[in-house]
């Protein structure tokens, strides 16, 4: 479904990434692990069109999308939940929801992907009349995840969803991910929480210094002593 090879791209002259490769399948859950400034986020913006490759491919259900503005790669079916989240705080929930499926005509086809998205994240019907802005730091980020559902798209990728939460909240954002996962959504996550992030995926691409330096299914790197090293005995 995307296939991203010997990505490099940066800011101004600061080069960030160096060929960066990673593929993502249909109905599959892939993470995106790494330290904090190893590169994590530059790619997914890179992917999404908030940044222009220098050099590489990214391709997406089949053609290449490297270079395409992002509100034509977004109607393409890929949805970006950025770490800042990008919440109107002055405007409700329902409104906030209803705004990621702006580029939607179709009023039936958008009622269902509410109540599909309501089903997921109750608490988001309850408080559906709520200011966003009023919401805790877990609801926000239950809010964005499900905003970018509202546009049904065929992949996911989320920023860091854990970050900044306390522990019942990161298992709850985690919860929401696996369920995601289990109806059938394509994703690709980006996390420093290394430990339940690969509990949950079905692969995942190390990134360290703009580079990807190991892959593997999550059950091969859970056993990797060198991520182990790394990451699993800081957490
Ligand atoms: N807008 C920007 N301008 C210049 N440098 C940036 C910008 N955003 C990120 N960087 C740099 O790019 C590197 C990778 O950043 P980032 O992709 O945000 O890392 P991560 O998401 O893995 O923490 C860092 O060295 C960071 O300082
Ligand atoms: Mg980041």
């Amino acid at each position: 479904m995307l296939e991203v090879k010997n990505l490099a791209t940066g800011y101004g002259c600061l080069q960030v990434l160096w060929e960066v490769s990673l593929a993502v399948s249909e109905g599959e859950f892939v993470a995106l692990i790494g330290g904090n400034g190893a590169g994590k986020t530059t790619t997914l913006r890179a992917i999404a069109g908030l940044l222009s490759p220098w050099s590489g491919e990214v391709n997406f259900l089949g053609a290449s999308i490297a270079g395409m503005p992002p509100h034509l790669i977004s109607r393409g079916g890929l949805s970006f939940v950025t770490e800042d989240l990008n919440l109107f705080e002055a405007m409700t929930v329902r409104e906030n929801l209803m705004l990621g499926a702006y580029s939607r005509r179709d009023g039936r086809q958008t009622r269902a992907t509410l109540a599909y998205v309501f089903r997921l994240f109750p608490i988001l019907e309850e408080r559906q009349k709520q200011l966003a802005g009023t919401l805790s730091g877990g609801e926000r980020r239950m809010l964005a995840i499900a905003r970018g559902l509202m546009s049904s798209p065929r992949l996911l990728l989320v920023d860091e969803p854990s970050l900044g939460l306390a522990p019942k909240m990161v298992m709850a954002v985690f919860e929401a991910l696996k369920e995601l996962h289990a109806r059938g959504v394509t994703l690709l996550l980006v996390e420093q929480n290394v430990n339940h992030t690969l509990q949950l995926a079905d692969k995942a691409y190390v990134l360290e210094h703009g580079r990807i330096v190991l892959h593997g299914s999550s059950t091969e790197l859970l056993v990797n002593t060198q991520l182990k090293d790394t990451y699993l005995g800081k957490r």
